[in-house]
This record gives C-alpha cells, sequence and structure tokens, in this order.
C-alpha cells in the first residue's frame, strides 16, 4: 500500500525539470498520499521548498529520504548513482527508455523494483505522458537546428529575395515532428514531412504544416537527405528501439555544415550517426555534419517543461498509487518482480534480458 511520493532533484546533466509542481502536490495531499519532496528540487523550474510546503509537502534533507518512500516519481531514468536507491517493490514512475539502457534495465530487473515508464502509457491513446514533453522537445528542435546552421554551413531557414529558403526535412510525423515542422514553416524554411503513416502524412500536409510529404523507405528518404539543410528525427514505434530510417551514407551525401537534430536518441536514434550527447555538451561533427543528439531537451525549458509534465502525470500518478493494475496505466508497466513485461521493450533488448514470454 502506498502512503509516501518521494520526489527526487533531477541530477542528469543540465536538467532542471521537476516531475510535479505546487498544484499537483495539493491534489497528491487530498488524495491521502504524503509526498516527501528533495529540498530544492524545484528550484531550477522557479517553484520553492517554501511553495511546496505551503501545500503540504514535506521537505527532504537528502535524496536517500526521497528514495525511501514507497512511490517515486521523477523525470529523467535514474542515473548511475540513483540505482543504490533501488529495491523490492519499489513503485517507479519516470521517463525511462529502457529498449536504449541495457544497464539500468539490468539494475531494474536485478533489485526488483517495479518499473513504470511514461513514455509508454498508451491510455485512453496516443502517449498522453509522452506528448508534453514531444511537443516542447519539438518546438526546440526547430530553434535549434536554426541556431546551429548559422555556425555550420551559414544557412538562414527562410532564405531571402532571391535566395531560396532552407530545405528542412523531419522524420515521423507525430507530436514531436509536427511541432517541429511548424516551428520550421514560420521561419518560412521549405519543410518535407516523412512518415509510414500515410494518413497522417494527409493530415499535416492538408493543415500546411508542410510543403511536401514523403513515404519513409530508405530509397526515399535518400533522395531528400542529400538536400536537406536540417534533419530532424522523430521517428517511434512505442517501446521499441527507435528505427534507424536515416543511414549512414545517406548522412555522408549532405553539404558540410548541415544539421541534424535527432530527437529519438533517448530510444536510440532514428539516424545511424547518432550518439546521445548532454546539454553541457549538446553536439558533434560526424561526416562534416552538425548533430544534436540531446536526450533531455525540455530540460533546458523547466518552467514550461515542469508545469506541461506536472498536468499530465498526477492523474496517473494517483492511480498508481491507488492500483498498480489500473486500466489507466496500459502499457506503463515495464519491469515488475525481476522481468521485463513490456513486449517492444523485451524485443528490443532480446538476448539480454530474461522476459515474461522466456
Ligand atoms: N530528445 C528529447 O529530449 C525528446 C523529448 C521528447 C520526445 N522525444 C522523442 O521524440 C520521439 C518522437 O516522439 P513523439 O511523441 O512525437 O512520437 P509519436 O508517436 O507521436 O510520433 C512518432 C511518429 O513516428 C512515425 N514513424 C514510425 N516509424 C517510422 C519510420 N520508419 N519512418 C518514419 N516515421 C516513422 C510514426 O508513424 C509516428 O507518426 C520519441 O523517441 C520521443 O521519446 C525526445
Amino acid at each position: 500500500m502506498v502512503e509516501t511520493v518521494g520526489l527526487p532533484a533531477e541530477i542528469k546533466d543540465g536538467e532542471r525539470r521537476v516531475a510535479l509542481d505546487p498544484s499537483a502536490i495539493k491534489m497528491l495531499v487530498h488524495s491521502g498520499f504524503i509526498p516527501v519532496i528533495e529540498s530544492g528540487a524545484g528550484t531550477g523550474s522557479g517553484f520553492s521548498d517554501k511553495d511546496y510546503q505551503l501545500v503540504g509537502a514535506r521537505i527532504a534533507g537528502s535524496a536517500e529520504e526521497v528514495w525511501s518512500a514507497d512511490l517515486v516519481c521523477k523525470v529523467k531514468e535514474p542515473q548511475q548513482s540513483e540505482w543504490a536507491y533501488f529495491r523490492p517493490g519499489l513503485l517507479l514512475f519516470a521517463y525511462l527508455h529502457l529498449a536504449a539502457a541495457p544497464d539500468l534495465t539490468n539494475a531494474l530487473v536485478e533489485s526488483g523494483v517495479e518499473a513504470f515508464a511514461f513514455e509508454t502509457l498508451t491510455w485512453p491513446k496516443g502517449h498522453p505522458l509522452l506528448a508534453p514533453m514531444s511537443e516542447i522537445a519539438g518546438r526546440a528542435s526547430a530553434i535549434i537546428g536554426a541556431f546551429h546552421l548559422a555556425q555550420g554551413s551559414g544557412t538562414l531557414l527562410g532564405g531571402a529575395s532571391g535566395v531560396p529558403p532552407a530545405r528542412v526535412v523531419v522524420v515521423g510525423m507525430g507530436v514531436a515532428g509536427t511541432m517541429a515542422a511548424r516551428g520550421a514553416r514560420g521561419l518560412d524554411a521549405e519543410v518535407t514531412g516523412v512518415d509510414v503513416d500515410l494518413e497522417r502524412l494527409l493530415e499535416v500536409h492538408g493543415q500546411g504544416i508542410v510543403t511536401s510529404t514523403l513515404y519513409s523507405n530508405h530509397h526515399n528518404v535518400g533522395e531528400v537527405i542529400a538536400d536537406a539543410d536540417l534533419v530532424i528525427g522523430a521517428a517511434l514505434v512505442t517501446g521499441a528501439k527507435a528505427p534507424v530510417v536515416v543511414t549512414r551514407d545517406q548522412v555522408e551525401s549532405m553539404r558540410p555544415g548541415s544539421v541534424i537534430v535527432d530527437l529519438a536518441i533517448d530510444q536510440g536514434g532514428c539516424i545511424e550517426t547518432s550518439r546521445p550527447t548532454s546539454l553541457s555538451h549538446p553536439t558533434f561533427i560526424e561526416a562534416g555534419v552538425v548533430h544534436y543528439c540531446v536526450t533531455n531537451v525540455p530540460g533546458q525549458y523547466p518552467r514550461t517543461s515542469s508545469r506541461a509534465l506536472s498536468a499530465a502525470v498526477v492523474p496517473r500518478l494517483i492511480d498508481l498509487a491507488h492500483d498498480p493494475h489500473s486500466d489507466r496505466l496500459t502499457g506503463s508497466v515495464n519491469v515488475s518482480q525481476g522481468k521485463i513485461l513490456h513486449p517492444a521493450v523485451a524485443a528490443s533488448l532480446r538476448g539480454e534480458y530474461q522476459t515474461e514470454t522466456d
């Protein structure tokens, strides 16, 4: 039975979000739970310890105290120094992205943590706990891409009189891809939306979110990538390692100084040359192309992100605290009683760990 809910301060590089704002904490208290918040956890988002105390939270002086709660809710996947707090039966609710994190998966499996992921929850439809951060990361990706293009090839997204606009290719026209396309279109770039979902392509084209659409396969992608100034990667298959949509030879065909922003990097990346980077060291150059592959893009917009995340998470957190088997948590459980229960996570890590079906 859950009585205490812990909210640790985030320790991932550059991360300034907090999983719950004071308004969400008030809802938890009204539902009969005792929130225990690490001192300073909300500072990066503009919420003081006092703000949390006023709505009924207990402030803890150490991470250890917070992690001893019955249920721990946080933003990013536990970092290695936090794995020491894992224990059998601990309920964990956070972004986990386990398909790209075999070591963390192993630590969860070995320790007997009941691990529920935000990003694989699919009730009532879509990914309601991933969508708010995809919206923010998508919007940010157009700004980030435009910024790095100035330093790279020196191309302005909107072009100028007598000079055509930059060409942007967005791979995956879901929540993040749509916001990325809207941002780039807002700056007058030419935007091609790439997806395997033709219905989605019809929608985004009809709504003027992209200037053209393209069915995602290796041949088609190769044709548009060579001319792209900016490629934004946002393809997702729920829970699974990201599909590699843009291959290394296609990246090598891009002009020097072009830019890739691979948002799908949290699931392993949908561009073959991507590898995870951090907010303090966000880019690297590979094949002459600037790669921005930060796994926590919304962490640099903490005020907006924490409030958006909190609003999405708190109803499901209360469901989890009442009943981990609630239908409203469909798809969220990733690891339980030492087994990987999410089929797509299990398939992505097959061979490395025992799964429910083994
Ligand atoms: N890096 C970050 O900070 C950050 C932040 C938020 C979200 N994300 C990530 O962005 C990615 C996209 O998230 P979302 O919420 O937009 O997902 P979504 O489910 O809304 O959209 C994914 C889209 O990808 C498409 N797709 C699947 N396979 C494809 C393929 N082979 N080629 C082209 N398109 C394909 C789907 O049809 C769908 O339209 C996820 O990996 C998510 O975790 C990253």
